[in-house]
């Protein structure tokens, strides 16, 4: 969000229907923690990721907290890795991507390569987030991001309880229908730390090569993959069977509720 776009907090019609958005949102965690242990979550430290952050170290729920540290990420978000911490005493499980695949990365598409092609830059993510990002679910029934639909015309039919196919458990989404408006409130009200990028006008932050800074009227993911066209800008983590994801198959109760 641009930073003169960002909501005060003196609409208090707004403010209520964010709080419950937030219980409700809570309620689902809750529920996926009790019934789908052991369940994680995947920390970008993005605005929306920070939302969650605060809902689970806040009621102290049973989900683990990883980040994929793809070794190309912006400093701000190192520094923000350390404030969260600091900020909710606990720490976030960091998944450093194995070195030889990089290398062989590296070697065959130079250390920039991404720049080149989408293929190259598909075997960067790949390396750098998709492998790791494998391990980070191996053994868990759930994983929960914070994919929102109005994000990308990639992500406009996602809900908020999906089967993965391509990783093999529940995705779970729970801020699928908020808006970035909505997440902004939320973050403000609750004091919520947040990546010092979006003040510089990124809303979406991803590595420090593949992220700029939006201008007024562009879409929030404008900045990331910048030179690909928009049906390509997929890293890959959120694809099914190998392909850009329009729909997730529904699994359990796709009005958001978990099945008991
Ligand atoms: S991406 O696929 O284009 O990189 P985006 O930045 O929009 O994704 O983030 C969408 C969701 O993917 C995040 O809310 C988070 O759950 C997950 N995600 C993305 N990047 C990471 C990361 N580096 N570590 C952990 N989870 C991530
Ligand atoms: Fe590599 Fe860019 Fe993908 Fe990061 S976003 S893993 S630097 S191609």
């Amino acid at each position: 969000m641009l930073r003169e776009n960002i909501p005060d907090l003196a609409d208090l019609e707004l403010v209520a229907a964010v709080a419950e958005k937030a219980v409700r949102a809570k309620q689902l965690l809750r529920d996926v923690a009790r019934d789908y242990a052991p369940v994680v979550f995947a920390n970008s430290l993005g605005a929306e990721d920070m939302v969650l952050t605060d809902m689970i170290w806040s009621e102290r729920l049973a989900i683990g907290i990883f980040s994929l540290d793809t070794g190309r990420l912006p400093a701000e978000t190192y520094e923000l890795i350390a404030r969260a911490e600091a900020h909710y005493q606990r720490r976030i499980e960091i998944y450093a991507p194995r070195h030889d695949a990089v290398q062989d990365c590296i070697g065959a598409h130079g250390i920039n390569g991404f720049y080149d092609s989408v293929a190259a830059r598909k075997a960067c993510c790949q390396a750098r987030k998709i492998e790791p990002l494998q391990r980070a679910l191996a053994g868990k029934q759930a994983w929960i991001t914070g994919l929102r639909s109005a994000q990308s015309p990639t992500r406009d039919k996602l809900k908020p309880v999906a089967f993965d196919h391509a990783n093999g458990l529940v995705k779970i989404s729970p801020l699928a229908d908020w808006s970035e408006r909505e997440v902004w409130v939320y973050l403000r009200a609750n004091k919520v730390p947040y990546n010092a990028l979006h003040d510089r006008n990124f809303p979406s932050i991803g590595c420090a090569p593949c992220t700029r800074a939006v201008q007024a009227g562009e879409d929030v993911r404008a900045g990331r993959w910048w030179w690909e066209t928009p049906e390509t800008k997929e890293c890959g983590l959120h694809l099914v069977d190998g392909k850009l994801q329009r729909v997730a198959k529904p699994e359990v109760g796709a009005d958001g509720t978990a099945a008991a």
